[in-house]
């Protein structure tokens, strides 16, 4: 085994680097400090292979160029946020999350909405899949043809850099996906695999029926809509090399081929991808489908720690040639397992879709047991981590809380689901909300919500109803749309919303018109931008000002409260309510607790609930600049958000 330094001196004289180079110097310490770990990790994964060295050594040499390529206002950047790994901590960080095409046209178009989002406050922007993919059905960009190029209907690389930079200037943070579990069928590797070209055959995994069927026997069903199991037959594709019984990995929809991450060449391919994009100005990768990257036989093929090992190692590849770039985690998977992957050393960050889940469920049931009982223990993550905490995406919903915390209150999980489903479908008498299903399987019982935030928190509903009680169920509406966007403004970590939900956009059922997107319902959830109604959001007793300045003015207080800062630091109080969730945050500045009424009737916290948390006379409500007395105890009106200070 070649030492590192020779390894470093090889690559070096390859390049025709001098020796006193000081760039090259500041690679060679990043090295020398994070490949010892990334060849323990490869190692693990790969080194029974005889080619192993050489494997390793190619790695090293992506990371090399990559360093050499990156500009010198990243590598600013980087050090910077190497100083501060907590950046992404701070209550000035807001996130927001918008398609391209629907929110702005163009990436053109996109630069000509950047006051509107500075308007709102953001500071990191996730731009939904925006790479070249199949031009009819690509699941929303999730099926990626090339990182090398823009889907020309939205821009080109060039303009992408340019908005980087753009934004960056602004102080917006710029994530994009990092879809690594699969290509697109168009992606060149799969076209060469199609071709019968047995190394490119190795980038997938591609298998007679019966060793699929071994597989399938213990998979779960991700898309079940679109095909039974998690294989496709080869012989879809006209023309394919490939023997008549074989099949393709294919975990989402059939044209999303699952890579082989057994194969140390996909790992080092999909680097070079990866490190490309961040050389693009990309803060933040958004590592799509973690769960699914790594399989073994017998296993039900999702959050394997393999997938584990191989995320540390893009990660520690990140340290050394891109040290600027975070990771946000998409795991919608139990509890258990979406933890596992929160580390400095895996994702920094990660979407918190137990939290989002249970504000729904919150909502459906006017109670916070659930809630209240995740508090207490499932939300620690490590101090340099932060939960990205969400009330909608793009995605559906899945009732993903765990069966046994559930079980602890008295409740089956299997069928408060199904009650959850059929409160968010509008089949439940007396409810208030206009969901869709998504993926209903009826072998499983499962089933998953579609849905824009407005139509699930009964806003559609209410606009459907004439007269006073139209406007009675509209108040309700609005308050549940603020009340769960308060909650996520308070609990630390970053807060992203999914625009259009700002200005209260409903569902929009369009996508039924186009027989590519009609059997997929989260386009229900993906409307276009309606920027005629947000042109109201300043005009008094709109819906839109009721919520955009509603929002804003939570999203002004938090950016002036550093105890809002941080991530984890929260501990849960016992209200003394089933319906009122209570959690306190500490800094220097003394508690704030924050009181959220998730019910449709006044509640009263005893003042006992305060005091033990240090909470005396004065008190003032930062939410509606109030100073309650607490003689009594406090009252919280429907759907109210209390942020209480010491006043
Ligand atoms: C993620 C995306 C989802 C997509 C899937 C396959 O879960 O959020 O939209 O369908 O990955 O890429
Ligand atoms: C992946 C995600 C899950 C989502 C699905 C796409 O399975 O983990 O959240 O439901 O993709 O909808």
């Amino acid at each position: 085994m070649k030492d590192l330094d020779t390894h470093l001196e090889a690559l070096r004289t390859a390049r025709a680097i001098a020796a006193d180079d000081a760039d090259w110097a500041d690679f060679a310490r990043r090295a020398r400090a994070h490949a010892p770990r990334l060849r323990a990790l490869l190692s693990t994964l790969y080194g029974g292979r005889s080619d192993f060295e050489t494997q390793y050594a190619d790695v090293l040499a992506t990371a090399a160029d990559a360093w050499r390529a990156r500009p010198e206002e990243l590598k600013g950047l980087d050090a910077a946020r190497e100083r501060d790994p907590r950046w992404l901590q701070s209550n000035g960080m807001l996130g927001g999350i918008a398609y391209v095409d629907r929110f702005a046209g163009t990436l053109e178009g996109l630069r000509t909405r950047v006051p509107y989002l500075k308007e709102l406050g953001l500071t990191y922007l996730h731009l939904m899949p925006l790479f070249k993919c199949p031009e009819d059905n690509s699941d929303g960009g999730y099926a990626v043809s090339t990182y090398r190029e823009v889907n020309p209907a939205l821009g080109t690389m060039d303009q992408l850099r340019a908005l980087a930079g753009d934004l960056r200037r602004e102080g917006i943070s710029l994530c994009v996906d990092f879809i690594f579990n699969h290509t697109s069928d168009q992606h060149e590797w799969a076209r060469r695999a199609l071709a019968g070209d047995p190394a490119h055959r190795d980038f997938y995994l591609i298998m007679p029926r019966a060793e699929a069927d071994r597989y399938d026997r213990n998979l779960r069903e991700i898309f079940p809509d679109q095909h039974p199991g998690a294989f496709t037959p080869m012989s879809r594709w006209p023309g394919a090399v490939a023997a008549p019984d074989e099949w393709v990995w294919t975990t989402f929809n059939s044209f999303q081929w699952d890579l082989n991450y057994a194969n140390p060449a996909v790992f080092r391919a999909m680097a070079t991808e990866m490190l490309f994009l961040a050389n693009v100005g990309v803060d933040v990768l958004r590592m799509d489908a973690v769960a699914f990257i790594w399989k073994r036989l017998g296993t039900v093929c999702e959050n394997l720690p393999e997938a584990h090992l191989l995320i540390q190692a893009f990660n520690a590849l990140c340290r050394i040639a891109a040290p600027g770039l975070v990771f946000k985690s998409e795991a919608i998977v139990h509890p258990n397992d979406v933890v596992k992957y929160i580390r400095p050393d895996e994702c920094q960050i990660s979407y918190n879709p137990l939290l989002m889940a249970l504000l729904w469920n919150s909502l459906a049931t006017r109670e916070v047991r659930l809630l209240r009982q995740a508090m207490g223990s499932r939300f620690v993550i490590p101090p340099d981590c932060s939960w990205v905490n969400y009330v909608r995406c793009h995605d559906d919903i899945g009732w993903t809380f765990s069966d046994e915390d559930a079980a602890a209150l008295g409740v089956n999980g299997y069928d408060h689901r199904r009650f959850l489903n059929q409160f968010y479908t509008g089949r439940f008498e007396g409810g208030f909300a206009l969901g869709v299903p998504f993926q209903e399987n009826p072998k499983t019982g499962d089933c998953r919500i579609s849905g824009m935030c407005a139509s699930l928190a009964g806003l559609e509903q209410a606009l459907d109803t004439p007269g006073p009680w139209g406007q009675a169920l509209t108040d309700m509406a609005v308050r549940r749309i603020l009340l769960i966007h308060g909650v996520i403004l308070s609990f630390g970590g970053v807060p992203l919303i999914y625009l259009g939900d700002e200005i209260g956009q409903l569902n929009d059922h369009g996508y039924l018109a186009d027989p590519h997107k009609a059997g997929d319902s989260r386009w229900v959830h993906r409307p276009r931008m309606d920027w005629e109604a947000a042109a109201r959001r300043h005009e008094t007793g709109t819906i839109e000002a009721r919520l955009f300045e509603g929002l804003s003015a939570l999203i002004a207080l938090r950016k002036a409260q550093p105890c809002f800062s941080g991530s984890g630091d929260l501990r849960g109080v016992d209200t003394g309510s089933d319906h009122v969730l209570g959690f306190v945050r500490y800094h220097d500045t003394g508690p704030l607790l924050v009181l959220a009424n998730f019910s449709d009737t006044v509640r009263e916290i005893d003042a006992e609930v305060l005091r033990a948390q240090g909470l005396m006379y004065p008190v003032l409500d930062l939410v509606d600049g109030s100073t309650p007395d607490l003689g009594g105890g406090i009252t919280l009106a429907p759907y109210q958000l209390r942020w209480l200070r010491p006043a």
